[in-house]
């Protein structure tokens, strides 16, 4: 299977690839008619660059320059793992992976299959999310089947991802900041920098994931903490909606709302997206859910929910 991989996208096809995060859309980096491919498959606009997938710490310097020391150490500390960087480009990194900007951002995956696929293929894959642009990201292979069907030229599959939310991407061009929340809390990276690492709000560069509405299921979403489920989700249902509920395990909702329990954070992480989907299917219009502590994975899985209730930007 990898091998077969690897010999596709050496000819410019495209690859499904699971990483412990979410499914990914891989094309040789380099290969500028296949990222484009990407671009027409997913239906995003060309200004939203793409994350290269690297096989380990040694391909950093042929891809990035000016590197920071804290990038040394963000990477020494989380590669392989859920971070994303964002530093100077390299000439290798073409325009179309990068938007035309000056920067680039560039993961090493801790996925076994990724791994194994980078390590084979020996060079830097770009890779989206494994979704049509604008829906949640997949995290099984299934779920990239239903999106991308035949457009895709392999797909790996690799069971659920591990994780289910994103990558945390961290700018390191300037004083180091987040620009998406994911996999690698704001905490953990604090501790190995040793410096305060906020969440940032707004945005000059292009990342289609800071725009209000980019991990929404066509439901609507509506957050609220336990004690209002009950009340929330039966208004909504008198208002004629039929509503799903998402919270914690043992959280009723009244008779006739199905709820789809989540034991804990990393459970709710790995399961979020595959609810939604689920929920899409199955016709409700309205999700309740609880929202989750702040904490660890749940600040992803916050920003990811207040985006998708379009509370956000
Ligand atoms: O976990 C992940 O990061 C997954 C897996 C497949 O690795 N990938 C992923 O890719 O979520 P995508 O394309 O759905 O989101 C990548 C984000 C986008 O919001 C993009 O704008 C941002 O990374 N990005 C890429 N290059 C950037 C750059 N040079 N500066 C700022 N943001 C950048
Ligand atoms: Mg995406």
């Amino acid at each position: 299977m990898i091998s077969k991989a690897v010999e596709v996208l050496r000819r410019g096809g495209l690859v499904a690839f699971p990483t412990e995060t979410v499914y990914g859309l891989g094309a040789n980096a380099e290969d500028e008619l296949a990222v484009r491919r990407i671009f027409a498959i997913k239906g995003r606009p060309h200004t939203h660059p793409l994350i290269v997938h690297l096989p380990d710490h040694g391909f950093l310097d042929l891809w990035a320059r000016d590197i920071p020391q804290l990038a040394r150490v963000a990477t020494a500390a989380f590669w392989p793992g859920p971070l994303t960087v964002v530093l100077r480009r390299s000439r290798r990194s073409i325009d179309l992976v990068t938007g035309g900007q000056d920067t680039v951002a560039l993961r090493v995956p801790a996925h076994p299959l990724a791994a194994e696929l980078l390590r084979a293929f020996r060079g830097g894959i770009a890779a989206p999310s494994a979704n049509r642009f604008g829906r949640v990201s997949p995290t099984t292979a299934k779920h990239v089947e239903n999106d991308l069907q035949s457009d895709v030229d392999l797909i790996i599959d690799g069971g659920p991802c591990p994780i289910g939310v994103e990558s945390t991407i961290l700018d390191l061009t300037g004083l180091p900041r987040i620009l998406r929340p994911g996999g690698v809390t704001a905490e953990e990276l604090e501790t190995v920098l040793g410096v305060k690492v906020p969440v940032q709000q707004t945005s000059a560069v292009r990342v289609p994931g800071s725009l209000p509405l980019h991990y929404a299921p066509r439901a609507g979403v509506v957050i609220v903490d336990a004690e209002e489920i009950e009340e929330r989700s039966n208004q909504l249902r008198r208002n004629g909606h039929k509503v799903a509920v998402i919270a914690q395990t043992g959280m009723s909702a009244g008779p006739g709302i199905p709820v789809f329990p989540m034991a804990d954070l990393n459970e709710f992480a790995r399961q979020l997206y595959g609810t939604f989907r689920r929920i899409d299917q199955e016709g409700y219009d309205m999700i309740v859910i609880q929202r989750p502590p702040n904490i660890g994975v749940g600040v992803a899985i916050n920003d990811r929910l207040s985006r998708a209730s379009g509370s956000t930007g």
